[in-house]
């Protein structure tokens, strides 16, 4: 199809408006993001904007609105509440949604089935000309392709629905930056579904206390229905991994994990003291300024195909900061870690006794996560990362139950130095990445303190991780004796394992702490204690 590129000009706006008549489809700015707009009343028309964005049938459309004469005139809702009124005035034309139950001219293409409608006045004047000249109520979604960041500049329509719609127009940026605040007046109390430009704490000052809905700031339980259908979606999903860091110790913390894959959203003011790539999203106070910026930063980090993982400070819930904490929640698919946990690696050679001090940690209140037990999961059935195994060392690798066959692939994947490392791409990050989340887990339970048990620590760089590490040496004879003891070896086999690994200094010369442990449990305990006062006194 052919997209007319329009300008915001009152000839390119009535040319929108005749695409409009004519049952078409057109982006156009408003002052929360761009819409892809449609004639409301025309059901076949609206049908067009859900193939356009690929947009689920089941997903409600928004309807603008140019006047609040129009609710009344066109019998938009069932009935214009007192209280809906009280909202219209108090903050129309401008970023708040109102739900009520929907007057009979919504086709079910707009409301998706719903008995409700969401209508809205937009401030932008491109917007509200468009409507005033085709002279009906436009059903608009955000002009981006589902799932994507909503588009906040003339670009992004452009990158997102070229070919796939009849015009866009360029109303240059959009000034709010997300979407409308969407409150359903069909519930009593009202309940916010979407925070946005219009804050909770100004609304309660016009109708009173309303609740707040759980999915704004929480994921939906599974086999939950959402009331507004938007929330079950996958909002806002940048290609990379995105982290949310809570706590006090940002900065260290995302210091601490910056390579060259990685991206970090901050404020302005943590910008000089951050190494690595950084997006600023605005000062720490002016929710305005990051809610404008958020999703062009979101975008501009999905233009970066080096980047696979992005750390964000966990923004506050209080005013529109509410609004970016909502798209940042989901951009990170509801990660977030927590900056101010201490995290000891722990690593060592092949029966040197990592698992005797791992425990002696776990009894003076640390928790273990043990890297190994997480290696075996995450090659179990469904596992995200099966295919890109199956990918690199053939499809055979899975066998019909959709389980690995573990011995074939270490067969293909240790034949040589090449295929360990490509092994090691796949799993080290899906094992840091589970490792995170059970740090995170723990932390909400009330753990401060973690052991990050990790026999290849340094080797996959596991110590950007750790505030500290620790290794655990022996000498020779004691772990050969160990480990054939442990596994059932002979002492060639147990002398061609130990060969195979690195030497006690390779070790000392990369951990912050080192333990000798040869055997002797109470020797052992006793370094450990020592070591833990140690810690704690510089904590
Ligand atoms: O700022 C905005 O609201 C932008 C601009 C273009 O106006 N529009 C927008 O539309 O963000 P959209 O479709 O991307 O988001 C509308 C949200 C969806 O989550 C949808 O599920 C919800 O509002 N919604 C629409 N009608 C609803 C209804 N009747 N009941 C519950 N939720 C509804
Ligand atoms: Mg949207």
């Amino acid at each position: 199809m052919e997209t007319l590129l329009l300008e915001d000009t009152q000839k390119d706006i009535e040319t929108a408006a005749k695409i409009i008549n004519d049952g078409g489809i057109v982006a156009m700015p408003t002052e929360t993001v761009y819409g892809l707009a449609a004639n409301a009343l025309n059901g076949k028309a609206v049908a067009k904007i859900f193939t356009a964005k690929g947009r689920p049938m089941d997903n409600p459309l928004i309807v603008h609105i140019s006047g609040i004469d129009m609710i009344e005139k066109l019998g938009l809702y069932r009935e214009f509440t007192e209280k809906a009124k009280k909202l219209a005035e108090k903050f129309w034309p401008g970023p708040l949604t109102i739900i009520l139950p929907k007057g009979d001219c919504i086709p079910d293409e707009v409301s998706a089935g719903l008995d409700t409608v969401a209508v809205r006045c937009p401030s932008h004047k491109t917007a509200r000309m468009l409507i005033e000249l085709s002279d009906k109520p436009l059903a608009a979604p955000s002009a981006n392709l589902s799932g994507k960041p909503s588009p906040t500049k003339f670009q992004h329509c452009v990158n997102d629905l070229i070919g796939k719609v009849d015009g866009i127009i360029d109303g240059g940026d959009c000034t709010v930056g997300v979407e409308s605040t969407v409150i359903t007046l069909a519930t009593n109390p009202p309940r916010l579904l979407r925070p946005g430009g219009i804050t909770v704490e100004q609304i309660e000052k016009v109708i009173g206390k309303i609740q707040v809905d759980k999915a704004v700031t929480h994921q939906l339980e599974e086999g939950k229905t959402a009331i507004s259908p938007g929330m079950k979606y996958k909002h806002y999903a940048p290609k990379a991994q995105v982290y949310l860091v809570k706590g006090n110790s940002f900065v260290p913390y995302v210091n601490r994990l910056t390579n060259s894959n990685t991206a970090v959203i901050c404020f302005d003011e943590d910008e000089k003291s951050i190494t690595g790539l950084t997006y600023k999203i605005g000062s720490k106070n002016d929710y305005n300024t990051q809610a404008h910026r958020i999703f062009d930063v979101l975008r501009q980090i999905d233009k970066e195909s080096s980047i696979n993982t992005v750390y964000a400070p966990l923004p506050t819930t209080e005013g529109v900061s509410l609004a970016v904490y909502n798209r940042l929640i989901r951009a990170a698919a509801f990660r977030i870690i927590n900056s101010d946990v201490f995290v000891l690696g722990l690593t060592g050679p092949t029966g040197a006794g990592k698992s005797t001090v791992a425990k002696v940690f776990q009894q003076n209140g640390y928790h273990i996560v043990d890297t190994d037990k997480i290696a075996k999961n995450i090659l179990q059935k469904n596992s995200p990362i099966l295919p890109k195994i199956a990918d690199a060392f053939g499809d055979d690798i899975i066998n019909s139950n959709g389980e690995v066959d573990r011995k074939l692939l270490a067969k293909r994947a240790f034949k040589d130095r090449e295929s360990t490392n490509k092994l090691n791409s796949i799993t080290h990050p899906a094992i840091y990445e589970v490792s995170l989340l059970e740090i995170q887990e723990y932390s909400d339970n009330g753990f401060d303190k973690f052991i990050l048990d990790a026999p290849l620590l340094f080797e996959s760089n596991g110590q950007r991780f750790c505030n500290k590490t620790l290794a655990i040496i022996s000498i020779l004879e004691t772990r050969k004796n160990r480990i054939i003891k442990r596994d059932n070896l002979t002492p060639e086999e147990a002398m061609q394992r130990i060969n195979a690994q690195h030497s006690n200094s390779y070790y000392t010369s990369k951990a912050d702490y080192v333990v000798e442990n040869n055997g002797n449990f109470q020797d052992v305990q006793d370094k450990i204690a020592l070591l833990i006062d140690n810690i704690n006194k510089e904590l």
